[in-house]
């Protein structure tokens, strides 16, 4: 059967509609999706948000408030449910689709709870409430992830491979105690490529994380993706029948052209870089070894990014208790520090969204980052400021003025 997505293009926005042929990227990422005349054509079966925006609004991430009692509402943060090896749950798959299609009941839905653990630090607790299938499979474990904020993935896109190589140090021979690692992702048929993109770099390309963002999150096909049920799995039936169980092919959703156009999108959502002069205690405390301010780009020029880009142990406050690729559960990518996100209401910091401010999410550091986070806490109440207002000057560059937006 062929497929075709139906563009309603979101009038609220532009006032206008395009069809799916003329849209640009940004009206691709703005788009509100939706299922063709039958389940089996675009949005779904199963999905968590009709379009990127909803996650990533207006560029930027999730958005995420605590309540006094504790409830935790908002908007883009998703749930991960797998072994520890980062393989997925039997029947649900690796991530918890909240919504689904007329006719298919969604898999079920995350209540978050904000838990108080000392020194004014919060986590979050996920209760899921399954709507179809068999409930918790034993042994799976559970981990949030906040959308992040896009500011800074055009300027990951630009460094070079061997300037993320050249900074691991993965038997620690500097002997600093931080032991950073490529996170090298297998291709089948291929040679392995450099994870970049995402909490814990699971991702090489901003195509290639484009492609999932459409398949898991909204059910919509690529050829990277081809598959027309998108994250159901075998055990899914009502799922399955909806998306008509085709065999794959290459009349998807989104063909390398769409994927091209939004992802040009994604890149265009730039900062231009502001940087202030840069405290001593950024290199005492040893944030730089991680957040390395400069890294060297593909074309000999350099960026300010405020990351290295590779895996490091983070401790076991920070543990997904399952792993992810080779990346295992303690394990992140450092987070660049440059972008917008500083700017934009209800965005919370760290992979799950639990850190309020820099103070919090700095207080959150263990693991190898354990002795940087001691440096900070020992430093006097004005160096602190003076750090996480440095911090936050950079979280708070300006986007370059996109194009065709
Ligand atoms: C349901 C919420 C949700 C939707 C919808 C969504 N995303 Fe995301 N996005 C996320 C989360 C969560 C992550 C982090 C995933 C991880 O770390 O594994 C992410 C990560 C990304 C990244 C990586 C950013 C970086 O610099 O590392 C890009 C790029 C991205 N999304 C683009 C998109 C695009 C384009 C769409 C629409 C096709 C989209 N997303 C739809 C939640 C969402
Ligand atoms: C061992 C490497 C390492 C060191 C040292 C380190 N960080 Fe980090 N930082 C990380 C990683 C990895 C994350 C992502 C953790 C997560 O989200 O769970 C992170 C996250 C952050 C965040 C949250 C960013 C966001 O948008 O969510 C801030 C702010 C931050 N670090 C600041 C600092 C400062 C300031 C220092 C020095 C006091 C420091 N870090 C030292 C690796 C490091």
């Amino acid at each position: 059967m062929k497929k075709f997505i139906t563009a309603i293009f979101v009038a609220t926005v532009f006032g206008t509609s395009a069809s799916a042929q003329e849209m640009t990227g940004a009206q691709m990422f703005r788009q509100n999706w939706t299922s063709a005349e039958t389940a089996s054509d675009g949005l779904g079966p199963i999905f968590n948000e009709a379009s990127c925006h909803a996650c990533h609004w207006f560029g930027g991430g999730a958005r995420v408030r605590v309540r006094p009692d504790g409830e935790v509402a908002g908007a883009g943060v998703l749930l991960r449910h797998t072994f520890v090896d980062g393989t997925g749950d039997p029947h649900y798959g690796v991530q918890l689709q909240n919504k689904a299609v007329d006719g298919v009941e969604p898999e079920g839905v995350a209540d978050l709870t904000a838990l108080q653990v000392g020194d004014g630090l919060t986590r979050f607790l996920a209760s899921v409430r399954f709507a179809s299938g068999p409930g918790r499979t034993a042994g799976i474990t559970m981990s949030l992830r906040a959308a992040p904020a896009l500011d800074s993935t055009a300027l990951v896109a630009r460094v070079s491979p061997a300037a993320i190589i050249k900074g691991a140090d993965s038997q620690d021979k500097n002997n600093d105690g931080i032991s950073g690692r490529v996170h090298l992702l297998q291709v089948p048929g291929e040679r392995p490529r450099i994870g970049r993109f995402n909490w814990k770099a699971t991702a090489a390309r901003v195509e290639d994380q484009v492609a999932n963002a459409l398949w898991f999150d909204m059910g919509l096909t690529s050829p990277a993706h081809p598959a027309p049920q998108g994250e159901c799995t075998s055990r899914q039936h009502d799922c399955l029948e909806a998306s008509g169980n085709q065999a794959p092919d290459l009349t998807v959703d989104f063909d390398n052209d769409r994927i091209a156009t939004l992802s040009d999108h994604v890149r265009s959502l730039a900062v231009s870089p502001k940087i202030q002069e840069q405290p001593q205690s950024f290199t005492d405390a040893m944030c730089s070894s991680c957040h390395t301010p400069y890294m060297e780009t593909s074309d000999g020029g350099s960026v300010a990014l405020f990351s290295n880009l590779l895996l490091h142990n983070m401790g076991d406050g920070l543990t997904s208790y399952g792993g992810e690729g080779s990346a295992s559960p303690t394990e992140w990518r450092t987070t660049p520090l440059v972008g917008f996100r500083g700017q934009l209401p209800d965005h919370r910091l760290l992979h799950d969204g639990r850190a309020a401010n820099i103070d919090e999410a700095i207080r959150w550091h263990g693991g190898e980052a354990q002795a940087s986070r001691d440096a900070y806490i020992a430093l006097s109440g004005p160096e602190k400021l003076k750090l996480t207002s440095f911090v936050l000057a950079l979280m708070s560059s300006m986007p370059v003025p996109s194009q065709g937006d």
